[in-house]
């Protein structure tokens, strides 16, 4: 095998992102396939036969600097789905995309081997999750079980890696794998279970979870070691890479394609580039410049508040008010955790105090909404970029997106504001809008407030009229995608900035599932991005 190639295929690169981390949506898999030339094994997040919605969050925390506790939950829109977004997205050729897949017995594992079939280069063998009390590593403490899914996957006629758990006996795993007639090997997954607390109580909701990162480097060299002593076949090391250092110490034991995930974290989009790009050059000139690119700082510790005030706005919205202030910008967002009860991302309406709008739409909402003044509430963050702008600019906001924009009129000269909401008790903060910003506009469906229709129904006069530079949206995405489009016919949309509530579940771009149709994280790209971005 020379450098670039596996198996008989060129590839452009000799690094990958483990599964599961940063390209978890094929719309962030076709974008890094397309950009980062150093990628070459493309390696999608665990596929099972059935959608899983995953654990609830908190998914993942901070272990130790650099390294990571996290029980996703095999979150996957299952095969069949999979392979239709597959379908619609261009992979280079001169990529590997390496399929990684899950199931309870060799019949499941190779009914989601057949559905993508047609898309994979080869299937990598997750028998190695330690969160799963059904998948992963609880399949890979069987060893015969191992060989009989190994062999029916192996019998499509595809490459198949098997993704090593370094919690259980690799040596043992890999005999069966070899005589199954495996092509390659992945290695390592998470150590654990392990599980992870902060002020006694457990963070995950999973409660146990896998480590990553640099915590678990020692380990992954010493698999790979044991491994390379028993096999030829090609390696892929994933597990706490961090620099070229890294790089050549498992190319030392034996390692072929390297994974780097945990140490992406905090990296958005064009430091991703710049890392791979400057590890594959460290490599050739004995440099040492990519480790520049990790992000030590990652606002993950929780810092406990208080309730000061929870205020009823309607039925089923509420402004929580706590005891003291966020250092934050405008364009940031923090996460919200009740312990043993969830976590979800908010934005910060106020940060002097640190105010929250907060819509009740599922059960951690609700249990927010039933928060008495004096009653505990963990934060992290601020996540995402802050967004400054230089100049005339119209606020468009609706229902709880307005949260996200009065940092922006609080902090600059020059704001215009079209807000607009189903009635009048759903625009609350009206008041500090009013002050804060040149003229401000209500809409409402009913209305009580200001004209009566959509935020969106007068945009365009109040654009004519008050001639903005810039234009920051936030709201639901039918009220986004019509905003920009009047938008455009007036300002230059490279100056227009929109902010759509994706999934957010991690805030440090490594879970991915914030991913816009283009391919960025909403958390580490965003959250206010640009109309070609969204
Ligand atoms: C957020 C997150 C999600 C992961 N999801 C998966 C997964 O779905 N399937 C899998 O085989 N490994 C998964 N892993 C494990 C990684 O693929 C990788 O084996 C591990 O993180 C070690 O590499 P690292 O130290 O560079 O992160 C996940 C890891 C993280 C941090």
């Amino acid at each position: 095998m020379t450098k670039n190639k596996i198996f008989n295929k060129e590839i452009s690169g000799t690094f990958s992102i483990p599964s599961g981390i940063v390209a978890t949506e094929v719309s962030t898999l076709e974008k890094i396939a397309n950009e980062i030339p150093e990628i070459g094994i493309l390696t999608t997040k665990s596929i099972g036969l059935e959608p899983r919605e995953g654990n609830r969050e908190p998914i993942i925390a901070e272990y130790a600097p650099f390294s990571f506790i996290n029980a996703v939950g095999l979150s996957n829109p299952g095969a069949k789905e999979f392979a239709k977004r597959l379908s619609k997205i261009n992979i280079p050729n001169n990529k590997f995309l390496l399929i990684s897949i899950f199931g309870s017995d060799e019949k499941e594992f190779r009914k989601v081997a057949e559905t993508l079939y047609d898309y994979a280069d080869g299937f990598e063998l997750n028998i190695s999750c330690p969160h799963s009390d059904k998948y992963g590593q609880v399949i890979g403490q069987d060893k015969e079980l191992v060989g009989r899914i190994a062999k029916s996957v192996v019998s499509l006629g595809k490459p198949v890696f098997i993704k090593i758990s370094p919690n259980l006996d690799v040596k043992e795993t890999i005999r069966w794998a070899i005589k199954a007639g495996i092509a390659g090997i992945t290695a390592i997954n998470t150590r654990g279970p392990e599980l992870y607390s902060h002020d006694g109580y457990p963070v995950l909701s999973n409660k146990k979870g896998g480590v990553s990162g640099k915590a678990i480097l020692e380990l992954g060299l010493k698999c790979i070691k044991e491994i390379r002593k028993i096999t030829n076949l090609p390696i892929i090391v994933c597990g706490g890479i961090r620099g070229a250092e890294d790089v050549k110490n498992y190319k030392k034991v034996g390692a072929d394609f390297f994974g780097i995930g945990s140490a992406l974290a905090g990296m958005n989009t064009e430091k991703i580039k710049e890392y791979f790009h400057n590890l594959s050059t460290d490599l050739e000139r004995g440099t040492n410049n990519a480790e520049r690119f990790l992000k030590e700082k990652l606002n993950m510790e929780y810092k406990k508040y208080r309730i000061d005030k929870n205020e009823r706005l309607a039925e089923d919205l509420f402004l929580l008010t706590l005891n003291n202030n966020l250092e934050t910008e405008p364009g940031q967002f923090i996460f919200a955790w009740l312990p043993e009860k969830g976590e979800k991302p908010f934005s910060v309406l106020d940060n002097e105090p640190l105010t929250l709008l907060i819509r009740r739409r599922g059960c951690f909402t609700t249990e927010l909404s039933k928060l008495k003044e004096g009653d505990p509430l963990y934060l992290r963050g601020p996540y995402g970029n802050p967004l400054k702008v230089d100049g005339k600019t119209l606020l468009v906001g609706g229902g709880t997106g307005i949260a996200a924009l009065y940092l922006f009129a609080k902090r600059s000269k020059e704001t215009f504001a079209v807000l607009g909401a189903n009635d009048e008790n759903h625009l609350p903060y009206i008041k500090e809008f009013k002050s804060a910003c040149k003229e401000l506009h209500l809409a409402t469906e009913n209305g009580e407030a200001g004209y009566k229709g959509l935020v969106t129904d007068k945009l365009e006069e109040v654009i004519k009229k008050t001639q903005p530079e810039f234009c920051i949206n936030c709201g639901p995405e039918p009220m986004v995608k019509t905003a920009i489009q009047k938008e455009s016919k007036h300002v230059n949309p490279e100056k227009i900035y929109s902010s759509v509530d994706f999934l957010t579940r991690c805030g440090i771009g490594l879970c991915g599932s914030c991913a816009t149709s283009k391919g960025f994280r909403s958390c580490v790209d965003g959250t206010f991005l640009k109309n070609n971005q969204i």
